[in-house]
C-alpha cells in the first residue's frame, strides 16, 4: 500500500502516540521536557499546548495509509508554528518525528508546508533553532529555505549541560526551496 503523508492538526484520540513517544528521552526533550502518567495527561497537552489557532497551528504529521486525506492514518511526528506574533508578523517554528521514520525527508516537506501555510496567514518571519550538535535538524531547515543567522552561546540546558544553539530564519520573501511540501488539511473528518 502506498503510504502518503498528510498534515492536519493534532486529535484528542492521538494521545497514544503522544505518550509512546514521550518514552524517548530524545522526543521528551522536544515536547519540553515532559513524560506523560497516562494518555489522558497526553490529550491535556494536546489540548492546550498542540493548539491550532491564531497563535499557534501544530501540525501532526500522518502516514494517511490509504491517501483518501482524512488523516485517519498513523501519527509520526509534529511539526509547529508558534508563538505567532502578530504586531511584527514573526513566529517561532520546531519539529520531530519518531525515530523510525526519519530519513525519508518527512521533516523538511513538513517544515516546508507549515512554512507555506503561516506566509499565506501573513507571518512575514518564521524563526528556528537547534543545538549545534544536532546536524540532522540543521539539515531539514537549510533543505526547506529557512537561512542560518548565527550561534546563541549556551542558550538551552538539558540536565547539568548546556548548548549552543544556531538560530535560522525563513522571510515570506525569500526564495522557495526546491522541495515539494506535504499537503495540509484543516477539516476534521
Ligand atoms: C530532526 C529530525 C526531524 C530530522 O528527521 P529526518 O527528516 O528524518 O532527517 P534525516 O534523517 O533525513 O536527516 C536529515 C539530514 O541530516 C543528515 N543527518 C542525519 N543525522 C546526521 C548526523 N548524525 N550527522 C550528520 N548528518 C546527519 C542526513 O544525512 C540528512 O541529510 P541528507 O538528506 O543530505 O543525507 C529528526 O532527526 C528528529 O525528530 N530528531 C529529534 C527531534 C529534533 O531534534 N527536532 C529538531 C529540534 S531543533
Amino acid at each position: 500500500m502506498t503510504v502518503v503523508p498528510i498534515l492536519r492538526p493534532w486529535r484528542p484520540a492521538d494521545a497514544s502516540v503522544l505518550l509512546a513517544a514521550s518514552a524517548d528521552p530524545e522526543l521528551a526533550r522536544q515536547l519540553g521536557g515532559r513524560t506523560f502518567d497516562d494518555e489522558s495527561a497526553a490529550a491535556a497537552f494536546i489540548a492546550i499546548t498542540y493548539r491550532f489557532d491564531g497563535h499557534a497551528r501544530n501540525w501532526a504529521i500522518v502516514d494517511d495509509g490509504d491517501g483518501d486525506g482524512d488523516g485517519d492514518g498513523v501519527v509520526v511526528g509534529n511539526v509547529g508554528v508558534t508563538a505567532i506574533e502578530h504586531t511584527h508578523s514573526t513566529a517561532w517554528t520546531s519539529y520531530w518525528l519518531t525515530p523510525e521514520t526519519r530519513g525519508r525527508g518527512l521533516a523538511t516537506r513538513a517544515l516546508v508546508a507549515a512554512a507555506d501555510d503561516a506566509f499565506a496567514l501573513g507571518v512575514h518571519r518564521l524563526e528556528l533553532g537547534h543545538r549545534t550538535n544536532n546536524p540532522a535538524s540543521c539539515a531539514v531547515a537549510t533543505r526547506a529555505g529557512f537561512r542560518a543567522e548565527g550561534v546563541e552561546r549556551d542558550k538551552l540546558r538539558y540536565g547539568d549541560d548546556r548548548f549552543d544553539v544556531e538560530t535560522h530564519a525563513r522571510l515570506a520573501t525569500d526564495p522557495a526551496p526546491d522541495v515539494t511540501g506535504l499537503r495540509s488539511v484543516v477539516s476534521d473528518a
